[in-house]
């Protein structure tokens, strides 16, 4: 009844955001047409590790009930033939963010102790000295101490601005003022019967009220790094906090505002810009970071550019007429990675109705698992061929469209 087709992408509601499979050494055109619109770029690139990360999603009804990552597989390679083949891509990375600036925008490039010296000389390079903001220190918690030496346990993030009229407002980012700062300090009540800590210098008194924020410095303590039980988690490795991309992106966009992440992994800067109302465009050469950041945004407004898999999979879907109902009953499939025992059901992770025009396919409604709803929503209604288009999310994160 359906047939695999291809579509060049897939289009929800007006289809204004952009998430897309793409390679930064080739910056596709629809990343380029963006050049001068963003007003911050977020850069989450692979670290040099040398490692092959594994992929932990729950697979089927039971996982997602679970939350139990099954198959474990390969999800992406942070290996390079040597330090010049890594600078490449940085350099690629760090180029294309200039480009994609506004001039009150900023950049964020996200590393840690293997490569962000020489990124600061990149950095400096491209955006010139004068627009070094800051190197931000992200220091927390998780893993194993080394007794070699300290154990390495901070990121470093450094932030540039593309021009001096560059925007920030770190009023949007208050923190409680802690019980630490008042170490040493005196403590007052005012006439307005106002708590505060004092200390006088030079003659001169300085009041810090209990009720008045602070703001962060450049060494942030309080954001914890992805435990594996988190509910944010998505399987996807080297996943980075909510709240960390939170702080980044508040004192440097408004509402309306575009963010672009061209390393965007499973999303996260992305679905902090939805969040925070910004418009966001996303990249990543990873299919699978594709579909996973997917499954985390609101769709509403998104276009899609992944190219559908070839494998031959069948779907299963029925038209119940006399109820008024389609009905998807699940994706037979022999993923080399998917467990023996594997039911056609349990094979998919999402799907979503639509309308394939010029190969585009227009989503018109969709399900998708989650930890709240690990069961997928298998009929929906609809009068007799009424449903033209279907795509498919597999377990392994590749997508693909039927059409009749
Ligand atoms: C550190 S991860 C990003 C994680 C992300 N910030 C998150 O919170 O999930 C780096 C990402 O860069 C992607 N990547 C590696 N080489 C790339 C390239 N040439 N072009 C685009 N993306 C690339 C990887 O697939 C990986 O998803």
């Amino acid at each position: 009844m359906f047939e695999q087709v291809s579509v060049e992408k897939v289009i929800y509601g007006s289809g204004e955001n952009l998430l897309m499979r793409g390679n930064a050494m080739a910056m596709p055109e629809e990343i380029r047409a963006l050049y001068g619109q963003a007003q911050c770029v977020v850069l989450d690139p692979p670290f040099m590790t040398g490692e092959k990360f594994m992929r932990r999603r729950p697979y089927g009804e039971q996982g997602w009930k679970t939350g139990a990552p099954a198959p474990r597989y390969p999800a992406y390679e942070d290996r390079y033939s040597g330090e010049k083949e890594y600078l490449r891509l940085l350099r690629r990375l760090v180029g294309a963010a200039r480009e994609l600036l506004r001039e009150t925008g900023v950049f964020y490039l996200h590393l840690d102790w293997r490569m962000a010296a020489q990124a600061r000389i990149m950095c400096d390079k491209v955006f010139g000295k004068t627009r070094f903001l800051n190197e931000i220190i992200w220091a927390y918690e998780s893993g194993g101490r080394s007794r070699r030496h300290f154990s390495r346990k901070h990121d470093v993030i450094l932030l540039y601005a593309k021009g001096p009229k560059y925007i920030f407002d770190l009023t949007r980012v208050p923190l409680p003022r802690g019980e630490g700062r008042r170490n040493h300090m005196a403590r007052g009540k005012d006439e307005q019967g106002r708590m505060f800590s004092s200390i006088v210098s030079n003659g001169k008194e300085y009041r810090y009220y209990d009720d008045e924020p602070v703001y962060p410095g450049d060494v942030w303590t309080d954001i914890g790094f992805l435990q594996q039980r988190d509910p944010e988690r998505t399987g996807y490795a080297t996943q980075k906090p909510l709240k960390l991309l939170e702080r980044m992106l508040l004192p440097v966009t408004a509402p309306g505002d575009l963010v672009v992440d061209l390393c965007c992994g499973s999303g996260t800067a992305l679905e902090a810009a939805q969040r925070l109302e910004c418009r966001f465009a996303g990249m990543d050469v990873n299919p699978e970071a594709v579909a996973i950041a997917l499954s985390r945004l609101k769709t509403d407004n998104l276009t899609v550019i992944c190219p559908c898999g070839k494998e031959k999979a069948e779907l299963l879907a029925e038209e119940d007429a006399e109820n008024g109902r389609f009905r998807m009953m699940g994706l037979l499939e022999n993923h080399p990675l998917f467990p023996a025992r594997a039911t056609p059901m349990d094979n998919l992770e999402a799907w979503e109705t639509g309308r394939i025009e010029n190969n585009v396919f227009y989503a018109e409604q969709s399900f998708r698992r989650s930890f709240r709803y690990p069961e997928l929503v298998q009929s929906l209604r609809a009068e007799p061929g009424q449903v033209r288009a279907v795509m498919t999310t597999d377990a392994a994160g590749i997508r693909r469209a039927y059409s009749r």
